[in-house]
């Protein structure tokens, strides 16, 4: 085992020192981490207003690395691994969702206390968001449009190398595809829960779903602090802009295919 920046070291010497040096708050960093919390304001609402978000944006780590994990897997065929890493990634989404949450107990009136603080600093200027996004597989034309226009006519560079990575989505079809699955209603109807692509295919969808009511509770929240009539710090129609992307979907093949399930079924079809 090599511990980082012990490269002069024997493994062991590193260990012991480690061991006798270390203790919860050195290794933790909470010095620093505790540092970092530095409201503008004497309102204590905006304590929690910050924690929420380091909170998040410390969930959105974990969850990066567990989306490069579950790619990696994919590739290499491993599908019973798959099953605890998709897991794993569901539970940091419900992780992020609920300290998302935690803000409905923000009182509206604390909450205007400081926002006039934050000037155009937005939630949509996180990079983690926005890789998450590219790298669970949502890439569509428009919704890198929209990107742009947000980011000030470019991508960011984030953006830009996660677009240049494989995405979950893409892995997954392709995995897929060497196990000998073409046609997904198929196999959801003959082969179920006995298959691991379908078990592990419900999980992502579970993780679609999540996500999905992140950005449902998301909006709503944000009425809940802005009501109807008042931009962004982004400068956005919120509720406009926010509804719109309740429609991206990182799995669009395993929604559709509940509609070929439901017609095949004896759904009657919509015009
Ligand atoms: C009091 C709580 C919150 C309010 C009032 C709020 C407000 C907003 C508003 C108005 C927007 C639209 C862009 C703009 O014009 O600023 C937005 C977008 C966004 N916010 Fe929040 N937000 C809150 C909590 C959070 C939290 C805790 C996070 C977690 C990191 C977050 C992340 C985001 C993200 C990622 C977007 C972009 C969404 C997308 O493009 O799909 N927000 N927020």
């Amino acid at each position: 085992m090599a511990l980082r920046g012990s490269a002069a070291m024997t493994d062991r010497q590193a260990v012991a020192l480690a061991s006798r040096d270390l203790t919860y708050h050195s290794y933790l960093r909470l010095r620093d981490l505790l540092s970092l919390q530095r409201p503008f304001s004497d309102d204590p609402g905006e304590l929690h207003f910050i924690v929420a978000h380091q909170s998040m944006e410390l969930m959105f780590k974990l969850m990066l690395a567990e989306l490069r994990n579950l790619v990696a897997l994919f590739d290499a065929d491993k599908w019973c691994a798959t099953l605890p890493c998709a897991q794993r990634l569901n539970h940091q989404a419900q992780l992020a969702l609920e300290h998302m949450r935690s803000l409905r107990d923000l009182p509206v009136t604390s909450f205007h206390g400081f926002r006039g603080l934050l000037g155009t600093a937005s939630g949509a200027q996180s990079t983690q968001f926005r890789e998450i996004e590219v790298l669970s597989g949502l890439r569509d034309p428009g919704y890198l449009a929209v990107q742009r226009r947000l980011a000030g006519g470019r991508l960011p560079d984030e953006m830009v190398r996660a677009l240049q990575e494989r995405d979950l989505a893409t892995a997954h079809q392709a995995a897929a595809r060497r196990l000998g699955v073409t046609d997904w209603a198929r196999l959801y109807r003959e082969e179920g829960c006995s298959s691991p692509c379908y078990l592990v295919s419900e999980c992502l969808l579970d993780y679609d779903d999540l996500f999905l009511a992140w950005r449902n509770e998301h909006l709503a929240l944000v009425e809940r602090m802005l009501g109807s009539r008042v931009r962004g710090t982004a400068g956005t129609d919120p509720l406009s802009f926010l509804e719109r992307t309740r429609r991206y979907r990182f799995f669009p093949y395993l929604w559709e295919m509940r509609s070929d399930l439901a017609a095949d079924a004896g759904g009657r079809l919509v015009d």
